[in-house]
């Protein structure tokens, strides 16, 4: 997600900032910019690529400047371009901008109208026009104060006013923004690395609140301007930890940020009062939804296990063919794809070699490509003719986690839209999808409190040498992400097997050293799961169940026990993958192995 900087004070402000943004690269960016007071105007500096090019523009010249903003991008809305990078400016007001409005496309026709011109793609931009709309008769701080009543999103936001040289404007409200204390020095931040070296004691803003710092120090009100008293934190954390927000791996902070990814995925996709689905930001219309007669699903790795729920979720909810293949076996089987087949290539980096071949062979065969992909302005993304972004931010941890259970949530959303377009299902079935999905953060919220749970069977288990992983129907997919996340981050051996296959073979493996993990929520093959269990209890294996809360039929057949809440079971899936997430972390960190930079592993495959 993109990386917000800003300074007040005494010193060098221009290169405050410039250094803030280098200390924010970690959270990976497209672009950089930084605009500050000079000489009683604001200029403004602007990159794409990385905050090295932003650096060698003030090589030659320095002006002096006290106050200073400054941004790294991570492109959500308009490719990654100096033009979309931020600051963005309206006349005197200047914004830099992290997070996701909902509703810029009727606020952007509403500011068209009034006259006002846009010079980008981007939703920011609006924030931008609207604060310089309510400027004219306001101070900044009541300028900001009324414009975002207009907004609905995710934002944090740090603005500046030409005509009130020192001043910087803070607003957040589910996109992370504090604030570091000097003496007679202020600085403003997306992440407390930014100015980690300056200040150390730092205030964290909430939802709702507003900072507005100036040479006379630091007020915070609410958003009504209610002036509130915050207390600051000493922060202790080193450097190396400051990048992680305090955890001890990008692996464990991304574990834990799965439930604003999944919320800022959702975020303006469909509308909870009608259940009507918004996806025309994706290219694909609705009646080309409804002319779509096979859909292939083509990925690598964890992401060719999202597309196996995929088909299952599109083919019950939406009743088209799908067929699934990993891209390195796709690509030279001579497949066979139509004019009216639609393929959806699934990948977070947008780089995998393998799935950017089967995109461009599909579209030499005529058929439509879909991307579903994390990064704006990848090349998947450019060879395709409809994306869909999923939202999760920066993906740093070489073991995909957030963009997995993003690229599930985007899965699901696009089987409603397919089968509200085929009319398979009624608005009210959509709309009690929407709603279970709206649940989904605060549930995966639920399990992560249960952290500590899951390092104790870690604990009891990291000395194992082969794991098996049993899932059925849609679970399936999951207990072969369980398999993988396991061999990826530990180096264990384990596999993932449909359940109802232990009998064709692999039961023969069963004995007391060997931890059998079993997703077992309660669905329509729940009792089938049940039976399998007790299969393997009755051979003296180690059973490990993940059920759902107060499943006492399965927690006594059970050696170990983890818990999901209860679901739709086309969402079990996103819930069950994060504890076998947090226990391949675990015993991967119990096993001394390097979790964000497994051995062998890259972070893409950019080669065949
Ligand atoms: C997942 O944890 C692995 N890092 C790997 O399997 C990954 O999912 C695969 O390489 C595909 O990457 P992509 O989603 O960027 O295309």
């Amino acid at each position: 997600m993109c990386g917000i900087i800003g300074y007040t004070g005494k010193r060098d402000a221009i290169s405050v900032v410039l250094e803030g943004l280098k200390r924010l690269e970690y959270r990976g960016y497209d672009s950089a910019g930084i605009a500050f007071f000079s000489d009683g105007t604001v200029r403004i500096r602007r990159r794409k690529g990385k905050v090295k090019e932003l650096l060698h523009l003030f090589e030659n010249e320095r002006p002096v400047s006290h106050t200073a903003i400054g941004h790294t991008r991570w492109a959500t809305h308009g490719k990654p371009s100096e033009g979309n990078a931020h600051p963005h400016r309206s006349d005197g007001i200047v914004i830099v901008h992290n997070g996701i409005i909902e509703n810029y496309m009727e606020l952007k026709k509403g500011l068209v109208a009034e006259g006002y011109v846009f010079s980008s793609d981007t939703d920011t931009e609006v924030i931008c026009h609207l604060i310089h709309k309510y400027s004219r008769e306001n101070l900044l701080e009541d300028a900001v104060r009324l414009a975002m009543k207009n907004v609905r999103g995710a934002y944090a936001i740090a603005a500046i006013n030409e005509r009130e040289d020192g001043k910087i404007v803070g607003v957040r409200k589910d996109s992370p923004l504090c604030v570091g204390l000097g003496d007679g020095e202020y600085f403003l931040a997306s992440d407390v690395p930014a100015f980690f070296s300056h200040s150390k004691d730092v205030i964290f803003l909430n939802d709702g609140e507003m900072v507005v710092m100036t040479d006379d120090g630091v007020l915070v009100t609410t958003l009504e301007g209610e002036p509130i008293q915050k207390e600051s934190v000493s922060i202790t954390w080193s450097p190396s930890m400051a990048e992680k927000s305090g955890y001890k791996h990008f692996m464990l902070k991304e574990i834990f940020e799965q439930p604003r990814a999944i919320a800022d995925t959702l975020r303006g996709r469909f509308s909870a009062e009608t259940g009507e689905m918004n996806l025309e930001e994706l290219g694909i219309g609705k009646d080309d939804l409804g002319s779509i007669e096979k859909i292939f699903i083509v990925a690598c790795g964890t992401s060719w296990h999202a597309a196996l729920i995929g088909k299952y979720l599109i083919e019950d909810i939406a009743r088209i063919p799908v067929e699934v293949d990993i891209a390195s076996e796709f690509r030279y089987r001579n497949p066979i794809i139509k004019r009216h087949d639609l393929l959806v290539a699934i990948t977070q980096s947008g780089e995998t070699a393998d799935t950017l071949a089967v995109q461009k062979e599909a579209r030499r065969r005529g058929a439509r490509v879909m991307s579903v992909c994390n990064v704006v302005g990848s090349s998947s993304s450019r060879e395709a003719d409809a994306v869909f972004y999923t939202r999760s931010g920066p993906e740093i941890g070489v073991a995909s986690t957030k963009a997995f259970t993003s690229q599930i949530t985007s899965l699901l959303l696009l089987a409603v839209a397919l089968g509200l377009s085929r009319k398979h299902i009624d608005t009210g079935v959509a709309m009690e999808l929407q709603r279970e999905l709206l649940a989904i953060p605060d549930k995966i919220e639920q399990i992560l409190a249960r952290n500590e749970e899951v390092e104790s069977v870690a604990k009891e288990l990291f000395k194992a040498r082969n794991f098996i992983y049993l899932g059925r129907g849609l679970n399936y997919p999951i207990a072969l992400e369980g398999a993988l996340k396991l061999k990826e981050i530990t180096y264990i051996h384990a596999e993932g097997y449909p359940g109802g296959e232990m009998k064709h073979g692999p039961i023969a493996l069963i004995d007391e050293e060997l931890p059998v993990v079993f997703l077992a929520p309660k669905g329509p093959l729940y009792e089938k799961t049940v039976s399998n269990i007790q299969e393997v209890k009755s051979r003296g294996g180690k059973v490990v169940s993940l059920m759902n809360h107060g499943n006492t039929e399965v927690a006594e057949l059970s050696d170990y026990m983890l818990f999901v809440p209860d679901s739709n079971p086309y969402l079990a899936p996103v819930l069950l993958v994060v504890p076998l997430q947090l226990l391949a972390y675990h015993i991967g960190v119990l096993r001394g192995c390097d979790v964000d930079q497994p051995r062998n592993l890259a972070k893409s495959v950019t080669v065949e």
